[in-house]
C-alpha cells in the first residue's frame, strides 16, 4: 500500500487503482468508498469536498465547478455562489472567454487564494513554445492571479511538445502547481510521458454515463495520471437527467439523476467538474457524499455506456 497518505487527502494510488480495476473488470469490486476513503476525517468547517493527491504530491478536490458558457456578470455570480457553497476547484479556459469573470467571482467570494484550486487551459491557437508562454501570462492576468493550480493543454493539436516544454518551465518556476492535458487519447498521453521530464498530472476528457471511457480510466490509473470528467452530465444530452435507469437507482438512495451520476464518477476515482448556473443545482451536486452506490448499481450504470462521444460537433 502507498504510504504517502496526507491528512485531508485521499491516497491517490488507491483512488486511481480502484478506478482502473473497475474499468478493467467492468464491475465494482465492493471495496466500498468508506474503505477507499477511510483515511478521511474532516471538520464541518471545511468544504465537504475531499482531496486526492496528484502524482506530484499536490492536493486536488475530488469534485469541482465547471464554467463553460458562464460569462460576464453571470459567470462572476456563479463562481462566487459555488465557492460560498464549498466548491474549491474552479475550471475555466482561455477559449471560454470568461477568465476575467472567473477571477472577479473569486475575488467576490472573499476566499483566500490558497484555499482554491484554479484550472485554466491552453487553447489550440496558442500551441508551441513561445505562444504557450504568452498565452499562460495572458490567462493569469485575466484571472488576476499570480499562479495557477493546474494548466492543461486543451486539445492535442499543433506543436504539443513545444507547448509542453513551455509548461514544464512554468511549472519548474513555480507559476503552475501541476500541468496536464485534456482530450488526449491513451497513446497521446503515452507519447508525452515518453518525451518529457514532467509527467502530466491530469487528463481531462469527456466522461459520463453514455461515454464511460473505460480504456482511458484503466490506462491513466496504471500510469498515475488523474482522470477528470468534463461534461459529467453530458450537458443533459440523451435525456440524462430523466434517464429511467439512473432514476431507479436514485429512487433507491433518495437521490437525483445528477447526484447518482456524480457519485458514480466519484466511486470510479474520477474528478468531475459539473457546471450549473443555479445555486440550488450547485448545492444538489455537492450533496453526494452521504450515500454509496452498491455493486449492482455500478454494474447497471456500466450497462448505459454507448461508448461514443455525445459531442460529435467538437471532434
Ligand atoms: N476540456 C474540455 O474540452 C471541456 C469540454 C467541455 C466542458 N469542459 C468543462 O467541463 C465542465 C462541465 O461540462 P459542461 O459545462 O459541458 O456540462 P455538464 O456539467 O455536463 O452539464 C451542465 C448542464 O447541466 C445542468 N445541470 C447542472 N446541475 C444540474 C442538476 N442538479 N439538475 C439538473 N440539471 C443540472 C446545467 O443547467 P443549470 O445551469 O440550469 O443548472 C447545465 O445545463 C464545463 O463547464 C467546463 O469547465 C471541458
Amino acid at each position: 500500500m502507498n504510504t504517502k497518505k496526507i491528512a485531508g487527502g485521499i491516497n491517490r494510488r488507491e483512488f486511481l487503482q480502484s478506478g482502473a480495476k473497475i474499468a478493467a473488470s467492468a464491475m465494482f469490486l465492493g471495496l466500498g468508498t468508506s474503505r477507499i476513503f477511510g483515511a478521511f476525517n474532516f471538520s464541518p468547517l471545511e468544504s465537504p469536498i475531499k482531496n486526492i493527491i496528484l502524482n506530484n504530491g499536490i492536493k486536488m478536490p475530488v469534485l469541482g465547478f465547471g464554467t463553460l458558457y458562464l460569462n460576464g456578470a453571470v459567470g462572476e455570480r456563479c463562481v462566487a455562489d459555488a465557492i460560498s457553497l464549498g466548491y474549491r476547484l474552479i475550471d475555466t479556459a482561455k477559449v471560454y472567454n470568461n477568465e476575467e469573470a472567473v477571477g472577479a467571482g473569486i475575488r467576490l467570494s472573499g476566499i483566500k487564494r490558497e484555499e482554491l484550486f484554479v484550472t485554466s487551459k491552453l487553447w489550440v491557437d496558442d500551441a508551441g513554445y513561445e505562444n504557450a508562454k504568452l498565452a499562460f501570462e495572458t490567462s493569469l492576468n485575466k484571472l488576476g492571479l499570480d499562479y495557477l493550480d493546474l494548466y492543461l493543454i486543451h486539445r492535442p493539436r499543433g506543436d504539443v511538445k513545444g507547448s509542453w516544454k513551455a509548461m514544464e518551465e512554468l511549472y519548474k518556476e513555480g507559476k503552475i502547481r501541476a500541468i496536464g492535458v485534456s482530450n488526449f487519447e491513451p497513446e497521446q498521453v503515452n507519447d508525452l510521458i515518453a518525451n518529457s521530464t514532467v509527467r502530466p498530472a491530469v487528463n481531462q476528457i469527456e466522461t459520463h454515463a453514455f461515454f464511460q471511457q473505460a480504456k482511458s480510466l484503466e490506462f491513466l490509473g496504471l500510469n498515475d495520471v488523474q482522470m477528470e470528467a468534463w461534461s459529467p452530465f453530458a450537458q443533459g444530452r440523451n435525456e440524462l437527467f430523466t434517464n429511467e435507469t439512473l432514476a431507479a437507482i436514485g429512487k433507491k438512495h433518495n437521490k437525483t439523476n445528477a447526484q447518482v451520476s456524480l457519485r458514480w464518477h466519484y466511486q470510479r476515482g474520477i474528478v468531475a467538474i459539473p457546471r450549473s448556473s443555479q445555486k440550488a443545482h450547485m448545492a444538489e451536486n455537492l450533496d453526494i457524499f452521504d450515500f454509496e452506490l452498491d455493486e449492482a448499481d455500478m454494474k447497471t450504470i456500466a450497462s448505459l455506456d454507448l461508448n461514443i462521444t455525445q459531442f460529435p460537433e467538437w471532434e
